[in-house]
C-alpha cells in the first residue's frame, strides 16, 4: 500500500470514467494516451478513476504516468462478509491511490448517500493511506434559493466530521447543475465557493478542484483562476486526446 505522497502538488487533474469503458476500450484509451506527447508533470498529479472492472488493465498499461483511483468505496470493512462491497483497503491493494467520495451521482442517485455515510467512507480512505477526493456541490434549486454557501458548508463540515486533520485532502467543487450539462459555472461563482471552502480548510493541507462540464476549450481558463488547484473531468476524460489537451492547459 502506497502512502499519499507529501506534500500535495500545486495542481491535480483527475478524470472520472463513471460507468463506462469495456476492457477493450480501456486498453485502447491507454495505448492512445501513451502515444500522445509526454507531459511535464512536475508539480502536477494526473489521474483517472476507471470502473473497478478495468483497474488491472489500467494499472498494467499507464500506472507509470497516471495515478489510478476508484469512484467510491465501501463504508464497511476493511474486510468481512459484506457481499458486493469493496473496501478502501482492497482498492489500495488493487493499486488505487485516490478515491472519489460523495459524488453528486451517489448523493442524489439511487445510493442516496448522506454526509454521515460519506464521513465514514472518508475515514476508511484515510486509514487505507489513500487520498480522499471529497465531492461537494449545490443543485440549481439550492443556488437559486440563495442556499449555496450553507449547502457547501454543511456538506463540508459533516463529511469531514470524523476525518484526521493532519492528513491531506482534495475537495472537488462540482455544482450539480454543471455536471454533464455543458454548462460551466461562471468564474466568479467558482472563485466564491472555492474561497469559502479554502477558509474552512485553513490549517489543513488541501487542494480544491473544480468539476462540471470541463472541456479542452475551457480548461486553461478554469486553471488560471486563483482559487482553482485542479480539475475533475467526467465526459471529456473518456477520450484520451481530450484529456491530454485539458492537461496541456496547466
Ligand atoms: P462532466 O462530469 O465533466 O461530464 O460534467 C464531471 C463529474 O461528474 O465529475
Amino acid at each position: 500500500m502506497k502512502p499519499i505522497a507529501r506534500p500535495l502538488p500545486e495542481k491535480i487533474i483527475l478524470g472520472n470514467w463513471k460507468m463506462n469503458m469495456t476492457s477493450t476500450e480501456a486498453r485502447r484509451w491507454c495505448e492512445e494516451f501513451k502515444q500522445l506527447p509526454a507531459i511535464d508533470n512536475s508539480g502536477l498529479w494526473l489521474g483517472i478513476a476507471p470502473p473497478l472492472t478495468v483497474l488491472a488493465e489500467f494499472r498494467a498499461l499507464v500506472a507509470d504516468s497516471l495515478l489510478m483511483g476508484a469512484q467510491d468505496c465501501s463504508a464497511l470493512g476493511p474486510r468481512g462478509a459484506f457481499t458486493g462491497e469493496v473496501s478502501a483497503e482492497l482498492l489500495a491493494d488493487a493499486g488505487a491511490e485516490f478515491i472519489l467520495l460523495g459524488h453528486s451521482e451517489r448523493r442524489r442517485g439511487a445510493a442516496a448517500e448522506s454526509n454521515g455515510l460519506v464521513a465514514t467512507k472518508l475515514t476508511a480512505v484515510q486509514k487505507a493511506g489513500l487520498l480522499a477526493v471529497l465531492c461537494l456541490g449545490e443543485s440549481l434549486k439550492e443556488r437559486e434559493a440563495g442556499a449555496t454557501e450553507s449547502v457547501i458548508t454543511t456538506q463540508l463540515q459533516e463529511s469531514l466530521a470524523l476525518s484526521q486533520r493532519e492528513l491531506p485532502l482534495a475537495i472537488a467543487y462540482e455544482p450539480v447543475w454543471a455536471i454533464g450539462t455543458g454548462k460551466t459555472a461562471e468564474p466568479q461563482q467558482i472563485s466564491a465557493v472555492h474561497q469559502l471552502i479554502g477558509q474552512q480548510m485553513e490549517g489543513r493541507e488541501h487542494r480544491i478542484l473544480y468539476g462540471g462540464s470541463v472541456t479542452p476549450a475551457n480548461a486553461s481558463a478554469l486553471l488560471r483562476l486563483e482559487a482553482v488547484d485542479g480539475l475533475l473531468v467526467g465526459g471529456a476524460s473518456l477520450n484520451a486526446a481530450s484529456f491530454r489537451e485539458i492537461v496541456g492547459g496547466v
